[in-house]
């Protein structure tokens, strides 16, 4: 993976948002649906409730217009938007033109799909238009997951979700951005573990994801510490895909990080997806657990099978 050039114009995280719809779905609502336990889904994925319901779109005009109104600028400011979702509302256009028009931009808008290391992907990519000359770059990661999950399966309907959240960035001239290193991977070949056709339900071989998705998760935040020089015992906050505690646990020890560092909130979320990243880190940083200065490694995981990682020096590497 590329490292970041020296002097390119770097970026710094100055609002934040999230959304999540106002339906909760518990364990014990599951266990109405289907066999299954309160106990067991808790002790296997950390898992207690969930919220469902609402659109992509919605979603992310929620997020979105929390995060703009945080960083107090307005949206014609915006030179870009970038949201990640694995569930559009539409084949056609992509739900970022719904968003970027209901949010007032006047600015190129696009969806990207990297399941859920889009966020990560996202991320990555606005820091690229950032070095490519736009000033202020919104960046959504918004899933619905549960129009795609089969209500009946209690493989997956135990884990899935719907959120979003969002940030924006915005261009630093001291040429100390955040953005210490990044890293982006898929493998298509892993494809067969975790999809869903087009018009149908997420079919998983959760065995299979779980065991990959801890490998690729410290692959590639190893690859991005050791881009940007930094060890694990530096990170001040890990910010993981919100899949499942123990692959989260798992993860976090081999990466030598301890978990109180990590930031979770799929305990009432579940697993959404793009949305599961920003989501976490939005918590953190609302909780105050994020300072000025600290190194915050995000790390995530998905279909594809995608892995990203980046780490972050909170608000820029001042010179
Ligand atoms: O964004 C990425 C999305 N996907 C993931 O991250 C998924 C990764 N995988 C996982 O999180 C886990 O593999 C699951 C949570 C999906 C499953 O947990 P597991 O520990 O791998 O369970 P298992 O499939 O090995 O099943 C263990 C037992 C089986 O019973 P027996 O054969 O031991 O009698 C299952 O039939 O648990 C049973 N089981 C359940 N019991 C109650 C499987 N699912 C359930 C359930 N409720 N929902």
């Amino acid at each position: 993976m590329p490292k970041i050039p020296a002097g390119v114009r770097g970026a710094v995280i100055t609002g934040w948002g999230s959304a999540l719809p106002p339906k909760v779905l518990t364990n014990h609502d599951l266990e109405q649906m289907f066999d299954t336990s309160d106990e067991w889904i808790v002790e296997r994925t950390g898992i207690r409730e969930r919220r469902v319901g609402g659109t992509t779109v919605g979603l992310s005009i929620e997020s979105g217009r929390r995060a703009i109104e945080m960083a107090g600028i307005d949206p014609l400011e915006i030179d870009a938007l970038v949201l990640s979702t694995t569930t559009p509302d539409r084949a056609v256009p992509a739900s970022s033109a719904a968003v970027q028009h209901e949010l007032g931009l006047r600015c190129g808008a696009f969806d990207i799909n990297a399941a859920c290391s889009g966020f990560t992907y996202g991320l990555v990519v606005s820091h690229g238009l950032i070095a490519m000359g736009s000033k202020k770059v919104l960046c959504i990661g918004t899933d619905c997951l549960s129009k795609i999950t089969d209500w009946t399966d209690r493989n997956t309907a135990i884990l899935f979700a719907d959120g979003s959240g969002a940030i924006v960035l915005e261009s630093v001239d001291h040429g100390g951005g955040q953005l210490l290193g990044w890293d982006l991977d898929a493998d298509g070949s892993a494809e067969r573990f975790l999809f869903a056709e087009v018009g149908g339900f997420v079919q998983m071989e959760g065995k299979e994801v779980f065991r990959r998705a801890v490998r690729i998760m410290v692959d590639s935040a190893t690859k991005t510490l050791n881009h940007a020089g930094v060890s694990a015992d530096e990170i001040a906050m890990v910010v993981p895909h919100q899949a499942n505690i123990r692959i989260i646990e798992s993860a976090c020890a081999k990466l030598g990080i301890p978990m109180e560092k990590a930031a979770t909130v799929l305990h009432y979320t579940g697993n959404t997806s793009s949305a599961s990243i920003p989501l976490a880190m939005n918590e953190a940083l609302d909780a105050g657990r994020i300072k000025h200065g600290d190194l915050v490694l995000l790390v995530g995981f998905g279909a594809g099978m995608t892995a990203a990682s980046a780490l972050l020096r909170w608000g820029g590497d001042e010179q």
